[in-house]
């Protein structure tokens, strides 16, 4: 159970018709599941035709937007569309604030004269990460990236729009077809012996289909403003990447610590990243939201993942500990 308890106070989600951005994406892919199986009609929004999408939009185009939101006429509207890859963000801040920043204001506009409600997916890069974590949803954003600017300009339009919308923060998420980070271990151990991760980079690993899972809850009970919506408990990506090896049955000595600094030195990367982003849920988790340890998310899902590589877990895991690296 990943909602470890729902609040029914909103009732039923059932032949609520709830349009999302974002569908073919990775938490797209698990939204429109669980909103089926809450008995909601799922309306997929991509930016390119797939098996899920109904309207093929550009949600940098406001009047595509507008149009397609008011034919699908949707109750709800899950915004999960972004331009993701916080590098090429950094590159193009043009494209980031487009669709993240301007691409979230159409949706929230054209929801508003709808009458729909509106959650929009955001990020813990909203946060500088330099002291303060867990972040609470009060906690005061600075971002560092592109990315972060341009996701936290998009939530500013989405509550300017209407504060009764609301903004969903998660963190560090993976699950589904494409790519994330426990594939990239996985696909680096097939090939090499060991891999290098950092031990000072800190946040909340968050399985999408968790998320799915909170915000077809939060769908529900039509909350407004801001939530934190991270699997529990904080990780290095050390941590996280041993986690992941253990669960595919990998010896954890072929994860090999590092440093921030030492592995820029070698792979530089153009966007800075938050040293200590972990969120705090506790505005969700107050309504019955809350998501399962990362741990135990880890562990249902890498084996699933494990599979694709041929690995046969062996069920071994790492000590506890929650990788919390000394700076
Ligand atoms: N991934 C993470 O680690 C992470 C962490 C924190 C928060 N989030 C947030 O969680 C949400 C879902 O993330 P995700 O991992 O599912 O991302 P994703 O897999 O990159 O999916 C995002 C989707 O948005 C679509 N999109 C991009 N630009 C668009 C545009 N101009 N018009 C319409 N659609 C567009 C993408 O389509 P194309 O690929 O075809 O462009 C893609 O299908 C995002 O809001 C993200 O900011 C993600």
């Amino acid at each position: 159970m990943t909602v470890i308890a729902t609040a029914d106070a909103g009732g039923s989600l059932r032949s609520v018709r709830i349009a999302v951005t974002g569908a073919g994406g990775q938490l797209g892919g698990y939204l429109g599941p669980a909103l089926a199986a809450a008995g909601a009609i799922p309306i997929g929004f991509g930016h390119a035709a797939g098996p899920a999408i109904e309207h093929v939009v550009d949600i940098g185009n406001a009047a595509a937007v507008r149009e397609a939101l008011n034919e699908s006429a949707p109750a709800i509207v899950i915004h999960a569309a972004a331009y993701t890859d916080v590098d090429g963000c950094e590159r193009n801040p043009g494209r980031a604030e487009a669709v993240n920043a301007q691409g979230s204001a159409n949706v929230a506009t054209a929801a508003r004269a709808i009458g729909a409600h509106l959650i929009m997916i955001s990020t813990d890069f909203v946060f500088a990460g330099d002291g303060g974590a867990p972040y609470g949803e009060e906690a005061p954003p600075r971002p560092l990236s592109v990315y972060g600017q341009s996701k936290l300009a998009g939530e500013a339009a989405v509550l300017g729009t209407d504060p009764g919308f609301a903004v969903a923060r998660t963190a560090w998420l993976y699950g589904g077809a494409g790519k994330h980070f426990p594939r990239t271990i996985l696909g680096v151990l097939r090939d090499r012996a060991a891999i290098e991760v950092v031990t000072d980079e800190t946040g909340s690993p968050t399985f999408a289909g968790d998320l799915a899972e909170a915000v077809v809850a939060l769908a529900a009970i039509r909350a407004a403003g801001i939530f934190h919506l991270p699997n529990e408990g904080r990780a290095s990506r050390f941590a996280f990447a041993q986690a992941v090896a253990g669960a595919a049955g990998i010896a954890l000595d072929r994860i090999a610590p590092t440093t921030s600094v030492a592995f820029l030195a070698k792979y530089p990367l153009p966007a800075p990243r938050p040293a200590d982003s972990t969120l705090g849920n506790s505005r969700a988790a107050a309504l019955g939201i809350a998501l399962r340890p990362w741990r135990d998310a880890v562990a249902a899902y890498v084996p699933r993942l494990a599979a694709e590589f041929g690995l046969a877990p062996s069920g071994e895991q790492p000590a506890i500990d929650e990788g919390v690296a000394p700076r």
